[in-house]
């Protein structure tokens, strides 16, 4: 049954960091089942919004709530990839350790792993295809299979919100695919996603929502409605290599016509 609150909710939201604002009054509503892509250039604030979601960042102004409670509260429910790992994984910690690690958030005081958290730790290693992994130590995968593995953890919180941040970064073609339809398949789980993602190109494939970002929204809604010539422009203040990845998704889908204005 679907919460009667917002899984997401961000409410004029403004966040500094050193008292240099970096979002301003930020809005937004994200219905259950959503799968979101977050799009915008580098500094935008992409993964500040993600972060203070997260309740990792404090704003300075407006709220967040989660199934409209405080993050604090709510963050549990949060299955969160982070750009790029900032952890080091040089000490001896197994492909499967990690994977378990997803788990911990589920037990209870003294909990610990059972057999069906193994099970399942196992389940979303097959799904990201890193089970003949299991064993191997996570500093000795490549970025793109540490990737996989990361995946692995999130989708093992069996969490109802799901926030990645650059997810397919370092990730080969194919893999990206195997992951998008994981993504999908969750999110006819009725799982609520929220994706930053950087290649224009794939968006209308990947997206049922758009949050086009820079410093401030400059839009959220319906892929259809927002993924227009002029609002991307709006996005990327006309730079110029916007205009050359709008070509070649021109040229890659041609039965999509780019939309010249929004109505
Ligand atoms: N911890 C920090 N302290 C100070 N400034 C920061 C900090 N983190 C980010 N910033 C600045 O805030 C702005 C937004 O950064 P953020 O990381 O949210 O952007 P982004 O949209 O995720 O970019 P990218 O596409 O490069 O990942 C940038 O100008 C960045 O330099
Ligand atoms: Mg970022």
């Amino acid at each position: 049954m679907k919460s009667p609150f917002y899984p997401i909710e961000v409410h004029d939201l403004t966040v500094s960091y050193q008292r240099k604002p970096v979002l301003y009054g930020v809005d937004l509503e994200i219905e259950e089942g959503s799968l979101v892509g977050v799009i915008g250039p580098n500094g935008a604030g992409k993964s500040t919004l993600i972060k203070t979601i997260m309740n990792m960042v404090s704003p300075n102004g407006g709220f967040v709530k989660i199934f409209g409670k405080n993050p604090k509260a709510g963050t549990k429910h949060i299955g969160y990839i982070p750009q790029k790992e900032s952890v080091d994984w040089d000490f001896p910690v197994t492909v499967m350790d990690v994977v378990l690690m997803g788990r911990y958030g589920r037990l209870g005081w003294f909990g610990r792993i059972s057999k069906d958290d193994r099970r399942m730790a196992h389940e979303c290693l097959e799904k990201v295809d890193m089970l003949p992994y299991a064993n191997r130590q996570i500093g000795n995968l490549s970025g793109g299979q540490q990737q996989r593995v990361f995946l692995a953890r999130a989708l093992a919180q069996e969490s109802s919100i799901y926030l990645m941040d650059e997810p397919f970064a370092g990730v080969d073609a194919v893999s990206e695919k195997a992951i998008v339809s994981i993504l999908k398949s969750m999110q006819q789980d009725g799982k609520t996603l929220v994706i930053v993602h950087h290649d224009l190109a794939t968006a209308k494939e990947y997206f049922d929502h758009l949050l086009l970002l820079n410093m401030r929204k400059i839009a959220y809604g319906p892929i259809q409605k927002v993924f227009t010539q002029d609002l991307l422009q709006k996005t990327y203040g006309g730079r110029l290599t916007i205009f050359s990845e709008m070509a070649s998704q021109a040229a890659r889908q041609p039965e999509i016509e780019m939309e010249k204005s929004i109505s």
